[in-house]
């Protein structure tokens, strides 16, 4: 048993007790022990790990599947202590089913807030309406951030360096605070805790008749999306989207399941897409060492405007942020046998383009540059066509650099002019 801990945990029961356990007053009671004496500070992380394996003498432990791993430091039948570690993981869009508050111990983190407004909810488990980003920032080892359970606080971590280490000081749950709904932008909330078997073995199923080819797969689906509600559609099509593109069959999918469900299906198709678009950044952030390239990742996984963007880069580096972005892209671009990927943005090779993979990947850096800064086309990018830049754009535009590319000037001034609208 932790000394730190310990005492930690006597000193927040001491303070709760002396206010009847009020469930308002413990998020402050949680948040103000930590701050007095951060456990950055005040925690041998080494020394306490090696205690957990050679001391037998531990609170009792989960089976909690969440961290990587949680260990439990102090457990009392009103709150618990946790210890949590991050490898690779970045958090879904959640809220809470508990109170308390969170420490960051190593590492940094970047922390989004989320609001979820004009809700319809479909079911006990799934709701839509919109899913607004509220705030983005940067959460330093020793910051500590209060836990209020329920709908008013919904947020986001996404962890930088590895391992990251969080302490928590939690409620172990909330009367009247379930489900703990994961958002999925921009438009979807969801049970997580909440399993429709039957829904879990049809997609395994299906996964079956996908991996075996079967041909019969797409329309199966087509099938079931004209008998199913929309909650379980959604799940078929969150499941089966990738497959259902690559077999070229998407549009007639969506074309049954949009004209059944009318109006509510609006909220899916951009859900859809992003959950697509934040899979793949999540994926990449796994496959990112470097510290700086999974703060960039998180910006383009979280930031929904270009000022924010180069605002937090600028409050972390020394380096002018466009610079700072252009010299990561040169970084983290990669050839493949069929094109270059600057993250989720893919530049497939036409023939004999291949051939000067070094100068391919310059020209794509000269052509970001151009596209995020304003600054004239390089020589080189100038003797490509309009319409071939335009492609080059377009396909940024439809990935995760979207939020950086400067506006076009002639859509802006039509705009301006109002005209286009009218
Ligand atoms: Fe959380």
């Amino acid at each position: 048993m932790d000394n730190y801990f310990s005492e930690l945990g006597r000193a927040v029961y001491d303070k709760w007790k002396a206010k009847d356990f009020s469930l308002i007053e413990f998020p402050m009671i949680a948040q103000q022990a930590l701050e007095k004496k951060p456990p950055a500070r005040h925690v041998d992380l080494d020394q306490l790990l090696h205690n957990f394996l050679l001391d037998d003498n531990q609170p009792f432990q989960t089976t909690s599947g969440f961290g990587q791993p949680e260990l439990i430091v102090y457990d009392s039948p009103k709150f618990y202590i946790q210890i949590l570690f991050w490898l690779d993981g970045t958090t879904d869009i959640h809220q809470h089913g508990f109170s308390g508050a969170f420490h960051v111990l190593a590492g940094s983190s970047i922390h989004s807030r989320f609001d979820f407004t004009n809700v319809t909810p479909i079911t006990p488990h799934f709701r839509i309406g919109d899913v607004i980003l509220q705030e983005t920032h940067l959460l330093d080892t020793g910051r500590t951030v209060p836990i209020h359970s329920g709908p008013g606080f919904i947020h986001s971590l996404f962890h930088l360096e590895t391992p990251s280490v969080t302490v928590v000081i939690r409620t172990h749950s909330d009367p009247g605070t379930d489900p703990q709904f994961t958002y999925l932008p921009p438009h979807v909330a969801l049970d997580p805790a909440k399993h429709d078997s039957l829904t879990t073995r049809r997609k395994q199923l299906l996964d079956v008749l996908e991996q075996t080819g079967d041909e019969n797969y797409a329309p199966l689906v087509i099938k079931m999306l004209n008998g199913l509600d929309f909650e379980r559609g959604f799940f078929i099509l969150q499941n089966c989207i990738a497959t259902l593109r690559h077999l070229g069959v998407w549009e007639k999918a969506w074309g049954r399941f949009s004209r059944k469900h009318g109006k509510l299906a609006l909220a899916v198709a951009p859900t859809l897409n992003e959950i697509i678009r934040r899979d793949g950044i999540a994926a990449l952030r796994a496959s990112f060492e470097d510290v700086e390239h999974r703060f960039f990742l998180a910006l383009l996984l979280n930031v929904g405007s270009r000022a924010e963007i180069l605002r937090l880069i600028s409050s972390r580096m020394d380096e002018d942020p466009l610079r700072a972005i252009a010299r990561w892209a040169g970084e983290i671009i990669r050839a493949t046998e069929s094109g270059i990927w600057m993250l989720d943005a893919f530049f497939p090779f036409k023939a004999g383009e291949n051939d000067d993979l070094e100068q391919e990947q310059e020209f794509l850096l000269e052509a970001l540059h151009h596209f995020i800064t304003g600054e004239k086309p390089s020589p080189k990018l100038r003797k490509l066509s309009k319409v071939n830049l335009e492609l080059l754009k377009e396909t940024l535009k439809h990935s995760s650099w979207r939020n950086l590319l400067l506006p076009d000037k002639s859509a802006t001034s039509r705009n301006r002019s109002g005209k286009l609208h009218a």
